[in-house]
This record gives C-alpha cells, structure tokens and sequence, in this order.
C-alpha cells in the first residue's frame, strides 16, 4: 500500500478538551489509501529532541477549496506533543502515513460496540462513518462507550452526535458534559449491559484506550463470547516495521505466541489473541 513522507503545513491546531488539541494538516496523498485504524507518524522539523516522530490515529479526513488532509486529535503527555501545542497555522510539520492494517468488519455485525477510554476514540470517528456508509443488511446499529476521568477530558463529542449513533458515556468522577447523558463509572459498564441483552453472534468490539480497560474489555469479551478487534497504543520509534520497540504478544490459531509489530501487523488486533504480560 501507498505511503507518503511529507514536509506540510499545519492547517489548525485548536484546543478542544483539557490538555487536548486538534490538529489539521495538509497532505492529500494520505487520504488517499486511507482504511479507519490507521495511524501516521508525526514530526516537527527542526527539533532535535525529540528527533523521532510520534505515532497518532488519523481522526478524520478534511477536503475543502483550499485543499485536503488529515485531522489528528492529541493529549499533550511529554515534549513532542507539548511541542506540537505551540504550532500555529502555516508552520511546518512532518507526517508520514498512512501507517498499519486498520480494523475490518465482515457483514454478519449487527451491533458495533465502540469502546473508547480517554484520548482513544480517535481511530473511531472514520470507522463509525465507514459503518454507517454501508447500506441493507450490511449496515450495523452503533453504540459508542466512551469513558474519560472527567467530564473536562472528552474530546470529539459532537463530532460523534452529529452522526447520530447512540452514545453511552460514562466518567470516573461523576461529572456530566453539557448537553449530554453520562453517568459515574467505567466505559465497559454500558458494554457489559449490551452483552447481557443482545445475541453475542451479531455483537462486535472495536476497543482502543488505556490497557486496563483492554483488559477488562477482553475479559467480558470472552466470558460473553463477544468478537472483537482492539487498537494498541504501544510506543514506536520507527512506525516502519524496522526497530521492533513496538511490538505486543499476540496469539496464533495453535495458541502460540510471537511478537507482533503494532506498527506494521497492528496497531489493531484480534482481541481474544493479545496477550497482555
Ligand atoms: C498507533 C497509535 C496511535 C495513537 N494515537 C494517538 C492519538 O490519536 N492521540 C493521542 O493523543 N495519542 C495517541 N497515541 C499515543 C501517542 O503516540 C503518545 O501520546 C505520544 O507518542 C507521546 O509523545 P510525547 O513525546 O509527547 O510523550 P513521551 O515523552 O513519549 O511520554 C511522556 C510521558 O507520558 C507517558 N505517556 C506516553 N503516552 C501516553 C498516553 N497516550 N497517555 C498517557 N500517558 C502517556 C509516557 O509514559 C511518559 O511518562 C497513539 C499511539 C499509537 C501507537
Ligand atoms: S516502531 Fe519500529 S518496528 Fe514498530
């Protein structure tokens, strides 16, 4: 597949949640290939320290007069993302991408569950259109189970109301966003409540957030006999499949396990077959 490695622009670069920005980015040849899953890497020139880019789920497409790109959404956590927080628009950013396999669902869906905890519904906006986009049999209901510490950190809402799925979101310490329904606890509590009223065969998970929720997540997935697919967040260095500092234990059909690059056969994973030390 088609990747680009390209010197650009920052488009918009805004503020949106605590500690949270989005981030648009002109560079058409990445929308080109793109598949909902995917990442890019992501590099601000001139800087040395960190002299590697950062990987980041590309959160939506944008096509306007002025041209196309991507949209990415980042917690800032250390100093390239803090670096990132200064760009202003029309200062040069690096990005390389489309990068990874991105998630895949057959027909027999009926009921997509996304579950998101923290900045890990950024993969999910592209994938809940994809969802929506197919058409008879083909096309599933879609419940987003978004979980955030408070109500201060979720980012994206209206971008997921505006497509009109159902939104189950819940905050660890009660605190509710304005103009929407949320309640105290974890994202896998609403999960949990769709799996104890729905027929497993036609459920599936797509997962990404902090590996606490995974493994809880993977847990009530097998325990439910849910199938599903889950994106992880594990540091890289080269995004390319060169350095294997991002791989993840991942099962094959015999039940042996071999490491896996999240960069070049992840980020996104069978969930039954991860495991997890
Ligand atoms: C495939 C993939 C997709 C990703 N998509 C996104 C995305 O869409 N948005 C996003 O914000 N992040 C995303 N991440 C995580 C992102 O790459 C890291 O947050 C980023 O590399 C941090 O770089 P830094 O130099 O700012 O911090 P570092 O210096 O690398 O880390 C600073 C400190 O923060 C901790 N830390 C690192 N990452 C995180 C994290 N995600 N959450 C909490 N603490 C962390 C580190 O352990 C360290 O202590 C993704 C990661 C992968 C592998
Ligand atoms: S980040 Fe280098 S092999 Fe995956």
């Amino acid at each position: 597949m088609a990747k680009s490695f390209i010197v650009t622009t920052v488009v918009e670069n805004e503020l949106v949640a605590q500690n949270t920005y989005r981030m648009r980015i002109a560079c058409p040849e990445l929308t080109q290939t793109f598949r909902p899953g995917q990442f890019c890497m992501i590099r601000k020139p001139g800087v040395n320290d960190p002299l590697l880019g950062r990987p980041f789920a590309i959160y939506d497409l944008w096509q306007d007069e002025s041209g196309a790109g991507v949209d990415v959404m980042y917690l800032v956590v250390g100093k390239a993302t803090a670096g990132f927080a200064e760009l202003l628009p029309g200062q040069p950013i690096e990005i390389w991408g489309p990068l990874g396999n991105g998630f895949s669902l057959d027909s027999s869906v009926k009921h997509l569950i996304i579950l998101a905890g923290g900045i890990g519904q950024t993969p999910f906006l592209t994938l809940t259109k994809e969802a929506l986009s197919k058409t008879g049999d083909a096309a599933p209901k879609i419940t987003l189970c978004y979980g955030a510490r408070s109500k201060d950190a979720f980012a994206g809402l209206d971008d997921f109301k505006k497509l009109g799925i159902e939104m189950a979101l819940t905050t660890v310490d009660g605190t509710t966003p304005d103009g929407f329904d949320c309640r105290q606890g974890f994202a896998t509590d609403p999960m949990k409540e769709i799996f104890e009223s729905e027929p497993a065969d036609g459920l599936f998970v797509c997962a990404c957030g902090p590996r606490p929720m995974l493994i809880a997540a993977q847990k009530l997935m097998n325990q439910y006999n849910v199938r599903g697919q889950m994106s992880l967040e594990t540091p890289m260095a080269c995004g390319l499949g060169i350095c294997f500092t991002c791989v993840a234990k991942i099962q094959d059909d015999s039940g042996a396990w071999d490491y896996k690059r999240t960069c070049k056969e992840g980020p996104v994973f069978d969930a039954k077959r991860i495991l997890w030390d």
